[in-house]
């Protein structure tokens, strides 16, 4: 009804792509994916969106003169209200962007920090993401300062907040800082009792982990009958959710919905994004959904592994691939998918919406957790390439060393696959 409407502010998303940036982006999908972050937002409208082509950043205004003039043009007919800029923004910058535009403005890790605190659910999400705003905000004041007081030695110059103000503001945030600080310590402790008793259910634990909008919530939906937030947003989840299940064979086993992953996160938010993924190092299985129509779908997985394995979670319980969307797959692409999914172990091709593939996995589902396995060191010479490339293969090396004669590698394995692996 109108008279609830929210009012929705005009936004306008610029990707920066700085040439010979280190961890430089594809420009295109990039920009998509800013553009769909910020469709996560309810009351942003996106009306428009730019590649930003630089070769160097300008200290004080990031994008040269007549970009910013050309842009100011753009964004005055559009009427846009706030600018989204895809990568750090320096408080200086962001100043003197919004003064020449005359809109507001919010840089990646604000537009991420905006998201998490919309969809923070649990006591210490909310805490997380709290946190690592006040730390975003201090910081920025921090650099400001800086900022002012080379103004004020160099040019004798005084303007903006005073010195004193800006300190007071510091010491304020870390009031706060050391408040949350403690709270979160006791929400912890009190997740710790509930993790503890929850160990103690008689059921395994399968989470679901995977790039953000692979489909995790869907394919929970529809294994539960749960009510999750599935919309086409990115960050539908930012808490994890569990519910118990029964699969087709009579297993009963615990549900786990995650926050879904997202590659160049700010570091400033690794910490908020880590905490809401602990439910995953309880797991007995982890099933890594992956949008398997998705053009980036390889370097998502990437950062998906990148993840686990510092979370340590690669050696903690097997994984099984989910190539979800395959609905969405068409002709050889779809073949392919299929075959190659049909030959490998641990590998499902399925769709959440259509529900093609779901019998076979959940079929799987019982059998994996009934393999247990263990961990072993085991040395390879350097002629056994073939050996030690199988065991990549397998996505089943914890750790290895290069040592005198050879390799020295760590292996988390099933009876299986160490009975294969001794018929190599
Ligand atoms: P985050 O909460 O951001 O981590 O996302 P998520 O992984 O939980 O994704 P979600 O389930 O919210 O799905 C994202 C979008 O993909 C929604 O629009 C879904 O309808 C759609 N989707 C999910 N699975 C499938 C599928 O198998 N086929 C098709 N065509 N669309 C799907």
């Amino acid at each position: 009804m109108l008279e609830h409407a929210r009012p929705v502010t005009r936004a306008w998303v610029l990707h920066p792509d700085l040439k010979n940036a280190s961890g430089r982006r594809k420009a295109e999908p990039a920009l998509a994916e800013a553009v769909a972050l910020a469709a996560a937002l309810p009351d942003l409208e996106v009306i428009g969106s730019d590649i930003v082509r630089l070769s160097q950043v300008q200290p004080g205004m990031l994008f040269g003169k007549g970009k910013i003039d050309e842009l100011k043009a753009v964004l005055k007919s559009a009427e846009v209200e706030l600018v989204l800029i895809d990568g750090p923004v320096t408080p200086v910058q962001q100043r003197n962007l919004e003064k020449a535009w005359g809109v507001k403005l919010l840089d990646r890790t604000g537009l991420i920090l905006e998201i998490f605190s919309d969809r923070a659910r649990t006591s210490e999400g909310v805490l997380q993401v709290e946190m690592a705003a006040l730390s975003y905000q201090r910081t920025r004041l921090v650099r400001a300062w800086t900022h002012l007081e080379r103004q004020r030695g160099g040019l004798g110059f005084v303007g903006g907040p005073g010195e004193t103000q800006i300190e007071a503001d510091r010491r304020a945030i870390d009031e706060q800082l050391n408040r949350l600080r403690k709270q979160l310590a006791k929400v912890v402790k009190t997740r710790e009792l509930h993790r503890a008793s929850r160990a103690k259910v008689p059921f395994p634990i399968v989470a679901l982990v995977g790039y953000t909008n692979a489909g995790k919530s869907t394919l929970f939906n529809r294994l539960t009958g749960a009510e999750v937030l599935a919309k086409d947003m990115l960050f539908a989840t930012l808490d994890p959710t569990m519910r118990k299940i029964v699969l087709p064979t009579g297993d009963e086993v615990i549900m786990s919905d995650t926050v879904g992953f997202i590659s160049a996160l700010p570091t400033e938010l690794v910490a908020a994004f880590r905490a809401t993924l602990e439910e995953v190092l309880d797991a007995d299985l982890i099933l890594h959904v992956r949008d398997i129509s998705h053009p980036q779908t390889e370097e998502q997985a990437a950062d998906v592994h990148a993840i686990l394995q510092s979370l340590g979670v690669a050696e903690e319980a097997p994984i099984i691939e989910v190539w979800n969307k395959i609905d969405l797959l068409e002709g050889d692409a779809r073949e392919a998918a299929l075959t190659q999914a049909e030959r490998t172990d641990d590998l499902f091709a399925m769709s959440a919406v259509t529900g093609e593939g779901m019998a076979t996995l959940l079929a799987a589902i019982p059998e994996k957790l009934k393999d247990p396995r263990t961990s072993e060191t085991l040395t390879l010479g350097f002629a056994e390439g073939r050996k030690r490339a199988w065991l990549f293969e397998a996505g089943i090396v914890t750790d290895d060393q290069q040592i005198d004669n050879g390799y020295q590698m760590t292996v988390f394995w099933t009876e299986l696959q160490k009975e294969r692996f001794g018929r190599l």
